[in-house]
């Protein structure tokens, strides 16, 4: 067969390809490896020169044709194999969309951010302490005494055995023993000279209680401020600043009432004040501190006071040069005050549905008042 026919022969072959996998099987016919035409150009090596000069032109032009024409037709069939697509394929945009299950965040995660925003603006940093805590610090360092009620056994999970270092151990029933870590680590530090601290602890704790306000396992926050002059004032003014940041009302009263905590003297108790409205009990408002009345009055939030000068020294460092204050409040309370739920067990249940009724977008960076203006239990 002479060079233009089968030129002609693939030109034909190709124009007649139905598809992109037929057309790739004459390319592989033609100039593949073992192709025809690549055959024939192997051939050029033999020939003496006067034939090659005539040869060589006529197959590597057939070549470069096939190749050519091979290009295009590959070009219109996607072309085509495309705009069939375009024309088989609609998309239905009254479909309902996939649903979408992510996770949310649970209230006290959302809460415990929410007032560590609210401290770091004020400059505290966050301290941490273990669950499983010694008897000492939990109690004895705090002065809390051997007949403390706090010690008995139906408040305390106490462990049935003692440590390598034959210290009593217990899940930490407040978070007050990472005053005692906090002051202690200071002292080691200094030397015993001693130097301002500002922090919050956040984190678990465990009582032996169960009911509608009380579960086994609960959340405090401590927050602990020594320096050489703080006063009441700067408690007073440290408390209402993050209530009224943290329920995001400027209107919001507190009440110190005198009260006893061994590790503070003075101690208080504080109140916030709330108002009733239709029917709901919402904190600040117009209504509140009206003493017993149905339409407001006071609730108690936190404890607090001045650190007792013998817990100072117990940690290691001169009372007579520091001074401060403490608090302890209940991080899930105020999760129920804010955002609206009433039985504290729920909590931990693990119940999908309450999680998604109560659980916060993941995608919400907390921010300082995060949590009502975003989606969260409100919507
Ligand atoms: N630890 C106390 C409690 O759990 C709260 C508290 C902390 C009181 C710090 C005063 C100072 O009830």
């Amino acid at each position: 067969m002479d060079i233009e026919n089968i030129q002609n022969d693939y030109l034909a072959r190709v124009e007649a390809a139905a598809d992109i996998e037929s057309l790739d099987a004459i390319r592989v016919d033609a100039i593949g490896k073992k192709g025809e035409i690549s055959l024939l150009l192997k051939t050029l090596g033999k020939m003496t020169p006067e034939e090659r000069n005539v040869q060589g032109p006529i197959i590597n032009g057939a070549r470069t044709m096939i190749a050519d024409v091979i290009a295009a037709r590959k070009e219109a069939l996607e072309t085509a194999a495309l705009n069939a697509r375009l024309a088989s394929e609609r998309l239905d945009m009254s479909l309902p969309a996939p649903q979408r299950h992510s996770g949310s965040v649970h209230p006290v995660s959302q809460v415990m951010d929410e007032l560590t925003e609210i401290f770091a603006d004020l400059g505290f940093a966050v301290a941490q302490g273990p669950e499983v805590e010694d008897d000492w610090r939990n109690f004895t360092a705090l002065n809390i005494p051997e007949t403390h009620p706090a010690r008995a056994m139906h408040d305390t999970f106490y462990f049935p055995d003692k440590d390598a270092q034959e210290r009593e151990m217990l899940l930490r029933t407040h978070t007050s023993p990472v005053q005692i870590r906090t002051m202690m680590d200071v002292a080691k530090r200094t030397d015993g000279k001693g130097e301002p601290i500002r922090i919050i602890a956040p984190g678990r704790t465990y009582r032996s209680d169960s009911d509608a306000t009380h579960t086994p396992m609960f959340h405090q926050v401590e927050g602990l401020v020594i320096d050489k002059a703080i006063h009441m004032g700067h408690l007073k003014w440290t408390l209402e600043t993050f209530v009224r940041a943290f329920f995001e009302r400027d209107d919001i009263e507190l009440r110190l009432r005198p009260s006893y905590f061994p590790f503070t003297e003075p101690s208080a108790e504080v109140d916030v004040g709330f108002s009733v409205e239709k029917g709901k009990r919402i904190i600040g408002g117009d209504r509140q501190g009206k003493e017993g009345g149905e339409n407001g009055g006071w609730m108690e939030i936190l404890g607090s006071g001045m650190v007792n000068p013998k817990v100072i020294e117990n940690c290691g460092l001169d009372p007579n040069e520091w001074q401060g204050f403490a608090f302890g409040c209940g991080i899930d309370r105020l999760a129920m005050l804010k955002y609206g739920m009433d039985d504290l067990r729920a909590f931990f249940d693990g119940d999908l549905r309450w999680a998604r009724h109560y659980g916060f977008d993941a995608h919400d960076v907390p921010t300082l008042s995060g949590g009502l203006s975003g989606k969260g239990a409100a919507a």
